[in-house]
């Protein structure tokens, strides 16, 4: 790993001492290799900001004594507020890499709000902080851009000032393990791949699911929405990855090539293809508006024109609030031609072999299949074929450890190109207009009943 200086924008927000801070220390507790300067528009100084450091790993279970002796040696801060003091800000990185003899790699990453983002990026490129005598890289949370329109000017902004090799957008979801063994478990299993296609599939779901409101990030989703926070990223990747097709080799422009032509090929979503909800009692959460309409839920039926994928429907739904938390994708395979053991036809028309790939909480896959029962009849029973991925492997590394450490490395295959980020606005824009009914739901409920009908038979409801 190159030695570098991790700086941070947003240094003293939640993101911060939630999860770049635990995973940097988890990362480089061992090495001298990265330093880290916070800057923001705090009034802190090293040791009032080492202070909250120190606080925020305590949080995440780290001994005390280790996470002060890590923090005093490895931790800096600047405050930045207004223009000028980002020329202050590249003075102190060269005063850092001259003291603490680093070869001028960085790592410019934009912990901040989205109205921030363009802002930061221009100052950081006026100050001279795009470049550097290593490397210089720059990371952009999501959502990036607002809609079409608003991430083309920031694609343009972002590109003035660094080449599109260096700018890494998180979308913390392809950090997840399991996230990313979907491609693995696609193109390293041809038992599935033979079947992963409209020949043997009927319908493909991917739900993301929050027990969990809001909380106290109200004033944030009320400007953002279930669309823009989780449906155009985390959503849309998950369908990327399950949709498309394999990667000549797995490099990352190969990879990110494959999944911008799934996001190209998706039908224009019509108005009917989609319901949207918000949970009772959100408009009572902090920073929410009393009156708004923002949507906490949303469930889409998208279509794939392609040879792989013409006919079969893919649901894409996430709520917040809803009966339980789950991610997943369920595949379901058509059933048998013919149906010889079902007594009904109806029983046979259910038949099918369903695939759950569980991403979280409890990480793995099962398989549903037909057995028989033991008896003397012919009565047959479905049952799950379940591999546990902490079974198999223990603890799983958090997101964020995977993706700073990919940024280090300088390997950009789990990061959204622009070009993918353009086609996933693309497709959700028409629809932020807020020109689309706005359902109530019931906190702790499955959705809005209108989703039932859309999604024609629950596999969320009936488990996996
Ligand atoms: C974030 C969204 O990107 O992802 C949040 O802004 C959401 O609204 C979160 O709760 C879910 O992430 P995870 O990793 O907890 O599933």
């Amino acid at each position: 790993m190159d030695r570098h200086l991790f700086v941070v924008l947003g240094a003293t927000g939640d993101l911060t001492s939630r999860k770049l801070l635990p995973a940097l220390y988890d990362l480089m507790r061992d090495t001298d290799d990265c330093v880290v300067l916070g800057a923001a528009t705090a009034d802190l100084g090293d040791e009032g900001f080492r202070k909250q450091c120190v606080e925020a790993l305590v949080a995440e279970a780290v001994a005390a004594a280790e996470a002060e002796e890590w923090v005093a040696t490895h931790i800096f801060y600047e405050r930045v507020e207004r223009d000028g003091d980002y020329r202050e800000l590249a003075r102190r990185v060269e005063d850092l890499e001259r003291l603490l003899h680093l070869p001028g790699n960085r790592v410019m990453y934009l912990a901040v709000p989205p109205d921030v983002v363009p802002v930061a990026i221009r100052r950081l490129g006026d100050a001279g902080l795009a470049s550097s005598l290593g490397w210089t890289r720059l990371v952009v949370e999501k959502p990036f851009g607002r809609d079409l329109e608003s991430a083309q000017t920031l694609n343009h902004l972002a590109h003035l000032h660094f080449g599109e090799q260096d700018v890494y957008r998180i979308d913390h979801y392809l950090g997840k393990e399991t996230v990313q063994n979907l491609l693995v478990f696609r193109f390293a299993n041809p038992i599935f791949e033979a079947s992963w296609n409209r020949d043997r599939v009927e319908r493909v779901e991917i739900t993301v699911a929050e027990s969990i409101g809001v909380g106290s990030r109200g004033r944030y989703y009320d400007e953002t929405g279930v669309l823009r926070d989780m449906v155009q990223s985390h959503l849309t990747q998950i369908l990327a990855l399950v949709a498309m097709e394999s990667p000549t080799r797995f490099t990352p422009q190969d990879v990110r090539d494959e999944k911008v032509k799934v996001l190209r090929s998706i039908q224009p979503i019509r108005p009917d293809d989609v319901v949207l909800g918000q949970y009772q009692g959100y408009r009572e959460a902090p920073g929410v508006d009393p009156a708004s309409g923002t949507p906490t839920y949303a469930a889409l039926r998208l279509s794939i024109d392609t040879w792989r994928w013409q006919g079969v429907p893919f649901f894409l739904r996430t709520g917040k609030a809803v009966r339980r938390h789950e991610t997943a994708v369920a595949v379901t395979f058509r059933g048998p031609p013919v149906c010889l053991f079902h007594g009904k036809p109806d029983d046979c028309m259910s038949a099918g072999n369903v695939l759950y790939l569980k991403l979280q909480p409890e990480e793995g896959f099962s398989l549903v299949i037909e057995v028989k029962e033991p008896a003397d009849m012919f009565t047959v029973r479905r049952i799950p074929l379940h591999f546990s991925y902490t079974e198999a492997f223990g603890e799983i590394p958090e997101a964020y450890e995977t993706l700073l450490a990919d940024v280090i490395e300088g390997d950009p295959t789990l990061f959204v190109r622009s070009d993918e980020v353009e086609e996933a606005w693309r497709l959700y824009s028409p629809l932020l207009d807020g020109g689309l009914a706005v359902h109530a739901y019931e906190a702790g409920s499955w959705g809005p009943e209108e989703a039932m009908a859309l999604l024609g038979g629950d596999l969320w409801a009936t488990g996996g």
